[in-house]
């Protein structure tokens, strides 16, 4: 629920593709691997760096504890909900959780109200890096704090160095929240320039994430890196590169680097991190002008899906439209021609291949983001992808350009699919997927 207050309609909760939202849970049973509370609070907060922010906290600070899992546990995150007035929820953003651990508010879950306290339970099947934020009023939730990330590992690192991505062959790696509180940019709530030491030598894998609203130019200067995953999501032969990354709002990147005896800096305009030995500063250089560009990037590989004989072929026009929508007056974002909650959902049955057309001529650029599923990148303006096979939960779609992506509908529900420019999504950039 973007613009609602708490106690949101829970009329929807109930069917599902014939089945019931119990049907759609995690794991009720069983001793969690990983439990934690978490406890958010309406407050005055104070950044690691010592300025001040009107807004909310998860055990005291923003962004929250950082999650961490191993590929198969069963996590179990209890939300106690002390003091936000509009009430809160915890959405897995990436993690393709059963529908009813989601986290949406009004759509698979009431919000909390001040008082009350929800239990998220679910496997950590995917490995990878996502974090969990406010899906309740979340323009305003997630801007003033209400968000963490989580890291999920895999059950057991590959014996020796690996062609699919090198996951888990790292010495160690190290989260980057990229957060803007007020204007102010932070990386794990530090603003300006903060340092980490890390040994020369070290292998590092870097999970950068991006909890901001608009796309971040972002990257290490001072050593090349590989592309290991996208939105959690291994890439296939990655090379190295020089090259920055452009994130998208709500996307994550994990990069591979080992650090040099003159360090590295992580750079993510406006804030940067120094990863460097003790004593040592870190290179000062701007990030290169190049950009990594994923639809050419690594080697091929074979898909899981074949988007040939896709069951659903649907198109998401992305406009804009000023005037009387609906018999609503404003500027409003639009859907095929209409604003939420207008649009007609996406409808599909279990184990459909979908493609998708995401169009866009609205005039700005959108990070479209689906929730429980991951797409494929087919082509961008018609252009083949050849390299890796590229999947996201979050794909920045600039103006006038136009992608083709593709997923299997593996995981019933009613799922939301909008523009992770939160305010964008609250004035109408959002529909929803829907198993019939
Ligand atoms: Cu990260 Cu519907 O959001
Ligand atoms: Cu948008």
């Amino acid at each position: 629920d973007y613009g609602g207050g708490p106690g949101a309609s829970s009329s929807e909760h109930d069917h599902h593709g014939g089945k019931s939202v119990v049907d759609l849970t995690g794991p009720r049973a069983g001793t969690p691997d990983v439990a934690l509370t978490l406890t958010a609070r309406e407050q005055r907060f104070t950044l690691a760096t010592g300025q001040s922010v009107d807004g909310y906290t998860l055990n005291g600070t923003s962004p929250g504890p950082l999650i961490r899992a191993v590929q198969g546990d069963l996590v179990e995150v209890t939300l106690v909900n002390e003091s936000v007035a509009d009430g809160a929820t915890l959405h897995w953003h990436g993690i393709d959780v059963p529908n009813a651990e989601d986290g949406v508010a009004g759509v698979t879950q009431d919000a909390v109200p001040v008082g009350g306290k929800h239990v998220y339970r679910f496997r950590a099947e995917q490995a990878g890096t996502y974090w969990y934020h406010s899906h309740q009023v979340s323009s305003e939730q997630v801007r003033n704090g209400l968000f963490g990330t989580i890291v999920i590992s895999p059950r057991a690192a590959p014996a020796g160095p690996s062609a699919q991505g090198s996951r888990g062959t790292e010495d160690r790696d190290l989260v980057a929240a990229i957060h803007t509180y007020d204007d102010r940019r932070t990386i794990n709530g530090r603003t300006g320039s903060s340092r980490e030491d890390v040994a020369a030598g070290t292998r590092l894998r870097v999970r950068i994430v991006n909890t901001d609203n608009a796309l971040v130019r972002t990257g290490l200067v001072g050593a090349p890196v590989k592309v290991l995953a996208v939105d959690g999501q291994d890439l296939n032969g990655p090379t190295p590169t020089t090259d920055a990354f452009p994130l998208a709002a709500g996307a994550r990147v994990d990069l591979d680097v080992t650090i040099p005896p003159t360090g590295v800096r992580l750079e993510a305009g406006g804030g940067s991190l120094a990863l460097a030995p003790p004593g040592v500063e870190a290179p000062a250089d701007p990030l290169p002008s190049a950009t990594v560009d994923l639809l050419s990037y690594g080697s091929p590989a074979p898909l899981a899906l074949d988007p040939a004989k896709a069951d659903r072929a649907f198109e998401y026009r992305i406009g804009r439209r000023p005037g009387f929508l609906d018999g609503v007056p404003g500027l409003w974002w639009t859907i095929n021609g209409h604003k939420f909650p207008d649009v007609p959902m996406y409808m599909v049955t279990e184990g459909d291949v979908v493609t998708m057309t995401i169009s866009n001529s609205s005039g700005q650029s959108h990070p479209m983001h689906l929730h429980g599923h991951h797409a494929v990148v087919l082509s961008r303006n018609g252009v083949k992808s050849t390299g890796t096979p590229w999947w996201v939960d979050t794909l920045e779609v600039g103006d006038k350009e136009t992608y083709e992506i593709a997923f299997t509908a593996d995981n019933p529900g009613l799922w939301m699919d909008h523009c992770h420019n939160l305010p964008h999504a609250s004035e109408g950039l959002m529909t929803h997927l829907m198993y019939e």
